[in-house]
């Protein structure tokens, strides 16, 4: 069997070529990162439980009607996706204070903010990834005005659709990232959701105890990775009740 063509290997995930033209397979990890990669560890089942959260999260999007680069799932760290030209910003939504903001602004983890508010990164890992201003995106051509409406507009649809499935099974969602892509239709283009939804790239708290179960739990050593996500993914419905992470996850289906 000829061996398949990687296209890139991130942090988290590797692109391989996929089986048509226009798709990828994407292969989660369970290489955890934090701080720019300067905090490494492999969490054991943490791509397994990516994958299919993932999964589970880009379907739930297709149903609503808010495109995304998701086509299906090929085994237990595979899926198969659209290829995109991903925009190379972080674009971040936050309902309540946390992270960087709260060290910014000097305002307490937690506080709700007046409404959900959209910032975007500079995806470059050599740089930290910093945050730049809607007119930072416009003047360096990586999205017009058009595009950051569409951005904003899908971002926010991605908001309502996640703190309401997260707010049914005690989770509030404090804040996430994605990353939008463009695909082309002949001579249109269109924007759509991309890379990965997971507890990689949200920042999750159980409504009513506090705790973290999120990437938070490995940035600030606050226990078991694997175990916060899959109690993410049992009380989601994606694993059942009884399974612990460990060994190896069993999936639903
Ligand atoms: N549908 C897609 N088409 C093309 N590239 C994608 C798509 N979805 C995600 N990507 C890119 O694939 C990479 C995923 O690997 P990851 O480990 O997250 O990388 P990184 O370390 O760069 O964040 C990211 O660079 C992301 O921008
Ligand atoms: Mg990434």
């Amino acid at each position: 069997m000829a061996r398949r063509k990687k296209i890139y290997e991130g942090k988290a995930k590797i692109l391989y070529e996929g089986p048509e033209p226009g798709t990828f397979v994407q292969y989660f990890k369970d290489d955890a990162t934090a701080f720019n990669a300067q905090k490494k560890d492999v969490i054991e089942g943490k791509g397994v439980l990516n994958n299919r959260l993932s999964e589970f999260f880009m379907q739930g999007l297709t149903n609503i009607g808010v495109p995304n680069h998701f086509i299906r799932r090929i085994n237990m760290r595979e899926q198969l996706i659209r290829q995109v030209e991903i925009i190379p910003l972080e674009v971040i939504v936050r309902n309540f204070a946390a992270g960087s903001l709260s060290k910014r602004l000097g305002m307490e983890e937690g506080t709700a903010l007046p409404r959900p508010i959209v910032e975007y990164s500079y995806k470059n890992d050599a740089l930290g990834d910093p945050m730049v201003s809607e007119e930072y995106v416009v003047a360096f051509g990586w999205a017009n005005q058009q595009d950051l409406d569409d951005i904003v507009s899908l971002a926010l649809r991605v908001n309502d659709f996640l703190s309401g499935v997260f707010y049914a099974v005690g989770i509030k969602l404090v804040d996430f990232k994605i990353e939008v892509g463009r695909i082309w239709d002949g001579d249109f283009m269109r924007l759509i959701v991309a890379d990965e939804i997971s507890p990689d790239s949200c920042r999750l708290w159980d409504v009513k105890s506090g705790r973290k179960l999120d990437k938070d739990v490995f940035r600030r050593d606050l226990g078991d990775l694997a175990d916060a996500y899959s109690e993410v993914a049992r009380r989601l419905g994606v694993l059942p009740a009884q399974t612990t992470h460990l060994t190896k996850p069993t999936l639903i289906n």
